[in-house]
């Protein structure tokens, strides 16, 4: 028994901020962030929250796949950014769309998250535990980035993805993860509800200077981050291309988080497989870490890009470091 995708939806909000807009309150330039990244434009939440665009995509989903709210028996959401601690985002999307059935939870791997949630799915269906799970990745990374930071605001914008996974009887592709907790400084972002302690001489200036740090907001070792994810993501997509006992020409598209448009061109070359077979939406929307995957496949679904039969690698990668593919197919 396998999940199958059988339908996909997304959200971003409509404001967004181009190149020129942060030029004018960061040092930086359209030019240098198209060339080092390939972001143009970044969507950001106003009046929207992570719950609100995941219940906005997980609608969108549910129309696209035929299926009823209370036939879902999970709902996965994968997000670090939501404004909900308690309850969890997926009982949030779960209320709202009225999934009465649905066991839910939040799952959190940064970047990877979509890959891990969808494998974490994959997992529930094989047992036969689960059939109709609902996979979401919501972000609105605009609320962690420092928008003093060049080196990270630039990259980042806010969106949600979602999936919608049906049991059918196949055979099951192998989906291979890593991660890799020694290298996790290159990526952090404290929360802001750690404990405080109040010393002796602490006003109550001080100690809300100290409850909100600069650590609270999303800290990047931008070269070591980029290293990784050159090195690591052609291995893990030839790794689980091996396991499967797949050729990277048996695949019709890779569709791998959109961080940075020169690393899907380095994989692409280390894969010697043409660019062509690596969709890229990361111009519009910049980096929305665990939507940008479901994002981008409810765009080429939407597009009939995909169609029934293709062979598809999602690859993620980011804080951990995690990383990790999958394939399927469509
Ligand atoms: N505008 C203009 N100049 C800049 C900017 C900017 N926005 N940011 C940095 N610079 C400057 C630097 O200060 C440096 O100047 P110097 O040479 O005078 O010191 C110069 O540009 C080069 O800086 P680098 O950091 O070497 O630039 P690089 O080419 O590495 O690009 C970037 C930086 C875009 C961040 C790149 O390293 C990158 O994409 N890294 C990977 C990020 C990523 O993929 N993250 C995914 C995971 S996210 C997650 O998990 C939540």
């Amino acid at each position: 028994m396998i999940g199958k995708i059988c339908g996909t939806g997304s959200y971003v909000p409509d404001y967004y901020l181009d190149n020129n807009d942060l030029a004018r309150f960061v040092d930086t330039s359209d030019e240098w962030i198209r060339e080092r990244t390939g972001v143009i434009k970044r969507h950001i939440i106003q009046e929207d929250t992570t719950v609100s665009m995941a219940v906005k995509a997980s609608r969108y989903a549910l129309q696209n796949s035929g299926t009823a709210p209370k036939e879902l028996d999970m709902i996965i959401v994968s997000t670090f950014t939501s404004e909900v601690l308690l309850p969890c985002t997926a009982c949030e999307v779960q209320r709202e769309i009225g999934a009465i059935n649905a066991t839910c939870f939040d799952l959190n791997a940064a970047c990877t998250g979509f890959v891990f949630a969808y494998n974490t799915a994959m997992a529930f269906v094989a047992s036969g535990m689960y059939s109709n799970i609902l996979v979401v990745g919501s972000e609105s990374l605009s609320n962690m980035v420092n928008w003093k930071d060049r080196g990270t605001c630039i990259l980042f914008g806010d969106g949600a993805g979602a999936v919608v996974m049906k049991a059918m009887e196949a055979e099951m592709f192998k989906p291979i993860s890593h991660s890799d907790g020694e290298r996790g400084s290159a990526l952090t972002c404290m929360s802001r509800h750690r404990k405080v302690m109040p010393g002796k001489t602490d006003s109550i200036t001080s100690l809300a200077e100290k409850s909100f740090e600069a650590d609270t907001y999303m800290q990047m070792d931008g070269q070591a981050v980029f290293k990784f994810a050159v090195k690591q993501v052609p291995e893990v997509i030839l790794e689980v291309l091996h396991e499967n006992n797949l050729q990277a020409e048996d695949i019709d598209y890779f569709v791998l988080h959109q961080a940075n448009k020169r690393i899907i061109e380095a994989v692409a070359k280390r894969l010697k497989e043409d660019i062509s077979k690596f969709p890229v939406n990361l111009d519009e929307y910049g980096n929305t870490s665990s939507a940008s995957i479901p994002i981008l496949l409810d765009e080429l679904n939407r597009k009939g890009v995909l169609r029934k039969g293709h062979k598809i690698v999602i690859a993620g990668f980011g804080a951990g470091l995690s990383w990790g593919a999958s394939c399927l197919e469509w």
